[in-house]
């Protein structure tokens, strides 16, 4: 075993070559920022030295971390270029080879579980924690959002490099679970750290979105676009946050520019991207604006992306587009792929995912009694789709337009009512929590 080299956070390598040690933490420094390019970092130090076994982990990681089924076979063969290299491995770097591995073959609960045990014993991998807390927010996990980086925290300090990240993390963890007063300080106090956290950013967009702070969310995202607007991979996500923001405070007008300036798909948009691209699409729907000329363009991309079977959460966004480009069949074609999905016996995505796309095609359809049926018992236990609370929202306000379309006023209300007080709820706590940390 070669074991002499640690990374910046400690953790060690099993290489003995400072250049690719050097790639391997500019590489990781970029990815726990999200921001571009970290592959194109790491791929040439690969290339000089085959034979580094934490350098294709990484590579494997941030290939998954995009979560688009479709680049399955690239993270794959990451892990098997490591796995070949296992007679120099560490321990470290053998257990991410089970987990990522189990991950990249379609298991990605199991690869999931098996980050869990990983990061017991290495609370300080900073790479692990990152891609086994995303892998928690598609699994709906928002208990371990918090809870997992719970357990590494301790382990951190305010002098370490890469505390920040810690703390962005934490803080969307926090959000999730609706400790806003919480989430907030951490995140605030993570982009002081580190400006360029595009995910600590991202959390308090979180809480702003939550509390129905349209105001306080669009000042925070333009006061901190310097870290995340341009080459950096959240860029996207956190225009779609904006563009929600712009909702939010009436200006749909602002959403839509916003979705033909940042948000509408490029060349190299990932899966993730054209999620976000149909979710604003179908909110800007909802509020009644015509972008059916977007809608084609988004679908015809969509189709020739689309990775049936391999993730819940992308699958019913294909459904979606191609149902509100008015194209049903293509629709219901995705919609029986998505049946014959193979998962874990203990993941549930499909459970929702399947009933969640049914429904966005029935509204699409204009069959708004058969999606108000999907969709009602779906509200309250939409967690296991994946995503977070803000992108399932997309459920329940579709629940409300279907039920003001089919004349269901007692429906209507009731949601109406429910939403209201969560949002006027979150704004008291948070006074209150403020008052009390006064
Ligand atoms: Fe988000």
């Amino acid at each position: 075993m070669a074991t002499t080299l640690r990374d910046a956070h400690g953790e060690a390598l099993s290489t003995t070559d400072r250049a690719s040690l050097a790639a391997y933490d500019q590489a990781l420094e970029l990815f726990h920022g999200y921001q571009l390019d970290p592959v194109a970092v790491l791929a040439p130090a690969l290339e000089r030295d085959p034979g580094f076994v934490s350098g294709h982990l990484l590579m494997a990681g941030m290939v998954l971390g995009a979560f688009d089924g479709s680049m399955y076979g690239m993270a794959k063969a990451c892990v098997d270029a490591a796995a070949a290299n296992a007679v120099n491995a560490n321990e470290r770097e053998k257990s991410l080879i089970g987990a990522l591995g189990a991950w990249s073959q379609g298991d990605m609960l199991r690869g999931n579980q098996l980050l869990g045990r990983h990061l017991v014993d290495h609370p300080r991998d900073l790479f692990a924690l990152q891609i086994a807390h995303a892998s928690d927010l598609f699994l709906g996990h928002s208990f371990m959002l918090r809870d997992r980086v719970a357990r590494s925290l301790a382990r951190w300090s305010a002098e370490d490099k890469g505390y920040g990240y810690v703390l962005g993390m934490y803080a969307f963890g926090l959000e999730e679970c609706n400790e806003y007063a919480r989430a907030e300080a951490m995140g605030r106090r993570a982009v002081e750290l580190q400006p360029r956290d595009s995910w600590a950013v991202h959390a308090v967009a979180h809480v702003c979105e939550m509390q129905g702070r349209a105001a306080d969310g669009i000042r925070w995202l333009k006061a901190t676009q310097h870290g995340w607007a341009a080459d950096c991979a959240m860029a996207v996500h956190n225009h779609w946050h904006l563009a929600l923001m712009h909702i939010g405070a009436g200006d749909v007008g602002a959403a839509l520019a916003l979705y033909d300036a940042a948000v509408t798909p490029v060349p190299e948009s990932v899966a993730l991207n054209l999620n976000d691209a149909s979710a604003l699409l179908w909110r800007l729907t909802l509020q009644g604006l015509d972008v059916s000329d977007r809608w084609q363009a988004l679908a015809a991309r969509r189709a020739v992306q689309a990775a049936w079977g391999c993730n819940a959460f992308n699958d019913m966004h294909t459904v979606m587009t191609l149902a509100a480009a008015g194209d049903a069949g293509a629709a219901d074609e995705g919609i029986a792929a998505m049946s014959k999905a193979q998962h874990h016996p203990d993941a549930h995505e499909w459970d929702v995912g399947r009933p969640a796309a049914s429904a966005l095609r029935a509204f699409a359809t204009g069959q708004y009694a058969r999606c108000i049926e999907l969709l009602l018992p779906l509200i309250d236990a939409s967690a296991p789709l994946g995503g977070s609370h803000a992108q399932r929202d997309l459920l329940h306000l579709t629940l409300i337009e279907a039920a003001s379309r089919a004349g269901d006023r007692s429906l209507v209300r009731a949601m109406g009512d429910e939403r209201a007080a969560r949002k006027v709820a979150t704004r008291a706590t948070a006074r209150a929590e403020a008052a009390v940390a006064a």
